[in-house]
Protein backbone atom coordinates (compact mmCIF):
# COMPACT_ATOMS: atom_id res chain seq x y z
CA UNK A 1 0.00 0.00 0.00
CA UNK A 2 1.27 3.25 -0.88
CA UNK A 3 2.28 5.92 2.24
CA UNK A 4 -0.76 8.24 2.72
CA UNK A 5 -0.40 11.69 4.66
CA UNK A 6 -2.97 13.88 5.56
CA UNK A 7 -2.66 17.90 6.14
CA UNK A 8 -4.89 20.76 6.66
CA UNK A 9 -6.12 23.25 4.63
CA UNK A 10 -7.44 26.18 5.72
CA UNK A 11 -9.68 28.56 2.81
CA UNK A 12 -8.79 32.19 4.38
CA UNK A 13 -11.03 34.96 4.66
CA UNK A 14 -10.01 36.88 1.25
CA UNK A 15 -10.41 33.72 -0.81
CA UNK A 16 -14.14 33.39 0.89
CA UNK A 17 -15.19 36.92 0.53
CA UNK A 18 -13.46 36.89 -3.20
CA UNK A 19 -15.74 33.23 -4.69
CA UNK A 20 -12.79 31.61 -4.47
CA UNK A 21 -13.19 28.82 -2.11
CA UNK A 22 -14.38 26.46 -5.11
CA UNK A 23 -11.62 27.40 -7.41
CA UNK A 24 -8.94 26.76 -5.08
CA UNK A 25 -10.26 23.29 -3.45
CA UNK A 26 -10.81 22.30 -7.22
CA UNK A 27 -6.67 22.88 -7.88
CA UNK A 28 -6.35 20.72 -5.10
CA UNK A 29 -8.78 18.29 -6.25
CA UNK A 30 -7.78 17.72 -9.58
CA UNK A 31 -4.34 16.94 -8.46
CA UNK A 32 -5.56 13.76 -6.85
CA UNK A 33 -5.40 14.50 -3.27
CA UNK A 34 -8.43 12.75 -1.80
CA UNK A 35 -10.87 15.39 0.37
CA UNK A 36 -11.29 13.62 3.87
CA UNK A 37 -12.91 16.50 5.53
CA UNK A 38 -14.42 19.84 5.08
CA UNK A 39 -16.34 22.67 7.00
CA UNK A 40 -17.26 25.79 7.39
CA UNK A 41 -16.40 27.63 10.53
CA UNK A 42 -16.74 30.63 11.87
CA UNK A 43 -13.48 30.65 13.71
CA UNK A 44 -13.26 31.37 17.13
CA UNK A 45 -11.08 33.69 18.65
CA UNK A 46 -8.95 31.30 20.67
CA UNK A 47 -8.80 28.31 18.00
CA UNK A 48 -6.94 31.31 16.10
CA UNK A 49 -4.76 32.00 18.51
CA UNK A 50 -3.89 28.36 18.91
CA UNK A 51 -3.63 27.91 15.27
CA UNK A 52 -0.93 30.83 14.85
CA UNK A 53 0.97 30.02 18.28
CA UNK A 54 4.22 29.81 16.75
CA UNK A 55 3.76 33.44 15.62
CA UNK A 56 2.97 34.34 18.69
CA UNK A 57 5.14 37.97 19.98
CA UNK A 58 5.74 38.76 16.06
CA UNK A 59 4.59 41.95 14.93
CA UNK A 60 2.19 40.71 12.51
CA UNK A 61 0.23 38.11 14.71
CA UNK A 62 -2.49 39.61 15.98
CA UNK A 63 -3.62 41.30 12.53
CA UNK A 64 -2.97 37.39 11.56
CA UNK A 65 -5.42 36.73 14.19
CA UNK A 66 -7.75 39.50 13.24
CA UNK A 67 -7.70 38.21 9.80
CA UNK A 68 -8.31 34.59 10.06
CA UNK A 69 -11.74 35.68 12.56
CA UNK A 70 -12.68 38.28 10.25
CA UNK A 71 -15.28 36.35 7.96
CA UNK A 72 -16.39 32.52 7.51
CA UNK A 73 -13.76 29.88 6.59
CA UNK A 74 -13.67 26.68 4.93
CA UNK A 75 -11.36 24.24 6.98
CA UNK A 76 -10.27 20.72 5.03
CA UNK A 77 -8.27 17.84 5.24
CA UNK A 78 -6.71 16.50 1.83
CA UNK A 79 -5.06 13.15 1.83
CA UNK A 80 -2.63 11.52 -0.68
CA UNK A 81 1.25 10.90 -1.22
CA UNK A 82 3.53 13.41 0.12
CA UNK A 83 0.25 15.30 0.59
CA UNK A 84 1.88 17.69 2.63
CA UNK A 85 4.44 18.66 0.73
CA UNK A 86 2.10 18.27 -2.64
CA UNK A 87 -0.30 20.85 -1.24
CA UNK A 88 2.14 23.36 -0.11
CA UNK A 89 3.71 23.45 -3.62
CA UNK A 90 0.50 24.06 -4.98
CA UNK A 91 -0.37 26.66 -2.58
CA UNK A 92 3.33 28.78 -3.22
CA UNK A 93 5.12 30.81 -1.01
CA UNK A 94 3.99 32.96 1.87
CA UNK A 95 4.67 35.80 -0.80
CA UNK A 96 2.41 35.89 -2.95
CA UNK A 97 4.94 37.97 -5.63
CA UNK A 98 7.69 35.62 -4.50
CA UNK A 99 5.65 32.57 -5.32
CA UNK A 100 5.96 30.95 -8.71
CA UNK A 101 3.76 31.26 -11.09
CA UNK A 102 0.70 28.33 -11.42
CA UNK A 103 0.76 28.23 -7.59
CA UNK A 104 -2.61 29.56 -5.83
CA UNK A 105 -0.91 32.53 -3.90
CA UNK A 106 1.17 33.37 -7.46
CA UNK A 107 -2.19 33.21 -9.71
CA UNK A 108 -4.39 34.86 -7.34
CA UNK A 109 -3.15 37.31 -4.80
CA UNK A 110 -0.34 39.83 -4.61
CA UNK A 111 0.12 40.43 -0.54
CA UNK A 112 1.30 38.27 2.47
CA UNK A 113 -1.59 39.34 4.61
CA UNK A 114 -4.01 38.37 1.91
CA UNK A 115 -2.65 34.93 0.45
CA UNK A 116 -5.85 33.01 0.53
CA UNK A 117 -5.03 30.00 1.94
CA UNK A 118 -3.35 27.82 4.63
CA UNK A 119 -1.21 24.91 4.50
CA UNK A 120 0.21 22.83 7.54
CA UNK A 121 4.29 23.24 6.83
CA UNK A 122 6.63 20.34 6.51
CA UNK A 123 7.89 20.12 10.18
CA UNK A 124 7.14 17.12 11.43
CA UNK A 125 4.59 16.71 13.57
CA UNK A 126 2.74 19.98 12.08
CA UNK A 127 0.15 18.33 9.62
CA UNK A 128 -1.03 15.73 12.02
CA UNK A 129 -1.53 18.58 15.11
CA UNK A 130 -3.51 20.61 13.06
CA UNK A 131 -5.29 18.15 11.58
CA UNK A 132 -6.06 17.49 15.35
CA UNK A 133 -6.82 21.18 16.23
CA UNK A 134 -9.30 21.79 13.98
CA UNK A 135 -11.42 18.51 13.41
CA UNK A 136 -12.55 15.89 15.74
CA UNK A 137 -12.03 12.37 14.48
CA UNK A 138 -15.70 11.73 13.55
CA UNK A 139 -15.59 14.59 11.41
CA UNK A 140 -13.08 12.93 9.11
CA UNK A 141 -14.11 10.11 6.71
CA UNK A 142 -11.60 7.62 5.26
CA UNK A 143 -12.55 6.06 1.95
CA UNK A 144 -11.14 4.94 -1.72
CA UNK A 145 -12.11 6.32 -4.59
CA UNK A 146 -12.54 4.04 -7.88
CA UNK A 147 -9.92 6.40 -9.51
CA UNK A 148 -7.76 6.11 -6.74
CA UNK A 149 -5.41 3.38 -8.90
CA UNK A 150 -4.93 6.07 -11.77
CA UNK A 151 -3.84 8.46 -9.21
CA UNK A 152 -1.47 6.59 -6.36
CA UNK A 153 0.87 4.02 -8.23
CA UNK A 154 0.86 0.86 -5.66
CA UNK A 155 4.23 -0.26 -4.89
P1 LIG B 1 0.25 29.69 6.45
O1 LIG B 1 0.78 29.20 7.79
O2 LIG B 1 -0.90 30.68 6.60
O3 LIG B 1 -0.07 28.57 5.51
O4 LIG B 1 1.40 30.52 5.71
P2 LIG B 1 2.92 30.14 5.59
O5 LIG B 1 3.21 28.85 6.28
O6 LIG B 1 3.29 30.27 4.15
O7 LIG B 1 3.59 31.34 6.38
P3 LIG B 1 3.85 31.51 7.94
O8 LIG B 1 5.26 31.94 8.11
O9 LIG B 1 3.38 30.31 8.71
O10 LIG B 1 2.94 32.75 8.29
C1 LIG B 1 1.58 32.57 8.58
C2 LIG B 1 0.76 33.67 7.97
O11 LIG B 1 1.06 34.90 8.64
C3 LIG B 1 0.96 35.96 7.74
N1 LIG B 1 2.26 36.63 7.71
N2 LIG B 1 2.39 37.92 7.67
N3 LIG B 1 3.45 40.52 7.58
C4 LIG B 1 4.29 39.49 7.63
O12 LIG B 1 5.49 39.60 7.62
C5 LIG B 1 3.71 38.17 7.67
N4 LIG B 1 4.38 37.03 7.69
C6 LIG B 1 3.46 36.07 7.72
C7 LIG B 1 0.60 35.38 6.38
O13 LIG B 1 -0.83 35.43 6.23
C8 LIG B 1 1.05 33.96 6.51
O14 LIG B 1 0.36 33.13 5.63
MG1 LIG C 1 2.66 28.41 8.26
Amino acid sequence: MVELQRTLVLVKPDAMQRGLAGEIISRLERRGLRIVGMKLIAVPRALAEEHYAEHKGKGFYSGLVEYICSSPILAAVFEGPSAVKAVRQTVGKTNPVEAMPGTIRADLGLMTGRNLIHASDEEPGSAPREVALWFKPEELAGWSRELDRWYFEED
